[in-house]
């Protein structure tokens, strides 16, 4: 199909882009999982996650504090909405950016109760004076509040409630070390199996009451790059089509239609990723790229590279990053039914 006759329309462009628009909150958290039962997935950090919630429990202590890295849409906000209910405690959310001010912190951390989160997202971007803050608060729950400036300025230690803290981030190379140091828990999360995501599309097909064949489910499945939001996202955009139809069932040929013609292609990947791959193989033939001249052949930002497109490309064997930069792999090759070429042949990674 060429992309003239995509039906864009029908599709925010950025659906795969995992990052969240306004208009689908409402129905992401009509879908999100509320307990650790309840999610799907991520087997290893739930396993170890109850263990931790047990002991806390038994010890009668809060939980130690979180850190969970990972692209978006993997399910991290929704991780620590469930870590509240399974402790049974309160939970508040914040983001980095959100946090100006050391008062914004205190205010923040002096309204929690006993045992309550306080769930931060995009750590990462936390200022330097905030995070300093932080650490005591983490370490100690004491807030060290300075009143004053230069020679009569004076420290007041506040004592804090024992709480936990969440952080979130896409970015967990951008998390200082001391800051890391002071996370007791520490997950990186991982893409889901097609498997697992079929598993989130058939449930949540359940809960906006559609019908949904496996087929079909799988079909979403497989084209949603891992990721639960896409996959929720599509199942959306799928069952718009399947209406306007008239079909009362979601099945597999309802959906590769309707994806296809969202210019979603077998393996997930959209436009973006497909320019993506045109600047490395076509363009650069294999030879590195700066991630500034990815950006602007793709014309988007640097950091949604890293954080959004990247992850998956790199995690499928599409591209490899280097000192030099970003290059090929072969499946970028095969994908446009080219011989491999370049850096990742002249490094040895590839026999040919
Ligand atoms: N493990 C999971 N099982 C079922 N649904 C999930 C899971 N993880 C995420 N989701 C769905 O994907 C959506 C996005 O997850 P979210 O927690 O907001 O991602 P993140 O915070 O990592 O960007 C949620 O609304 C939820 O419906
Ligand atoms: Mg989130």
């Amino acid at each position: 199909m060429s992309s003239s006759q995509k039906d864009s329309s029908l599709l925010p462009p950025r659906i795969l882009n995992g990052s969240k628009k306004e208009e689908e909150i409402n129905y992401d958290n009509s879908l999100r999982p509320r307990s650790l039962d309840e999610y799907i997935g991520q087997e290893s950090i739930r396993e170890n996650l109850r263990v931790f919630i047990k002991a806390a429990k038994i010890r009668g202590e809060a939980l130690d504090h979180v850190l969970l890295n990972g692209p978006p849409g993997l399910g991290k906000t929704t991780l620590a909405f469930c870590l509240a209910t399974e402790m049974g405690s309160g939970i508040k959310a914040t983001s980095g950016p959100a946090i100006e001010r050391q008062i914004d912190l205190l205010v923040l951390l002096k309204n929690l109760q006993q045992g309550d989160i306080l769930f931060i997202d995009e750590i990462h971007r936390l200022s330097r004076v905030v995070e300093e803050i932080l650490y005591p608060a983490m370490e100690d729950f004491v807030f060290d509040r300075v009143v004053g400036k230069g020679t009569r300025a004076k420290s007041r230690r506040i004592p804090l409630p024992r709480f936990t803290l969440i952080g979130a981030t896409t970015r967990g190379g951008m998390i200082s070390s001391p800051m890391r140091d002071r996370f007791g828990i520490n997950f990186n999360l991982s893409f889901y199996t097609n498997e697992d995501l079929k598993k989130i599309v058939t449930r949540s097909a359940g809960i906006v009451n559609t019908k949904i064949s496996e087929e079909g489910a799988f079909e979403i499945a497989s084209r949603s790059r891992g990721t639960p939001r896409i996959a929720n996202r599509l199942l959306r955009r799928v069952r718009d089509y399947a209406m306007v139809e008239g079909l009362d069932i979601i099945d597999r040929e309802i959906s590769d239609r309707a994806l296809e013609r969202m210019g979603i292609d077998v393996n997930g990947l959209d436009e973006i990723d497909r320019r993506i791959l045109e600047c490395l193989v076509i363009r650069f033939n294999g030879k590195p790229v700066g991630i500034d001249t990815l950006a602007a052949y793709v014309q988007e930002e640097p950091s949604n590279l890293e954080e959004i497109y990247e992850p998956f490309l790199l995690k499928m064997g599409y591209m490899a990053k280097t000192p030099r930069g970003r290059i090929a792999a072969p499946e970028a090759f095969k994908f446009f039914g080219k011989k491999p070429a370049g850096e990742y042949c002249e490094q040895g990674l590839l026999e040919i």
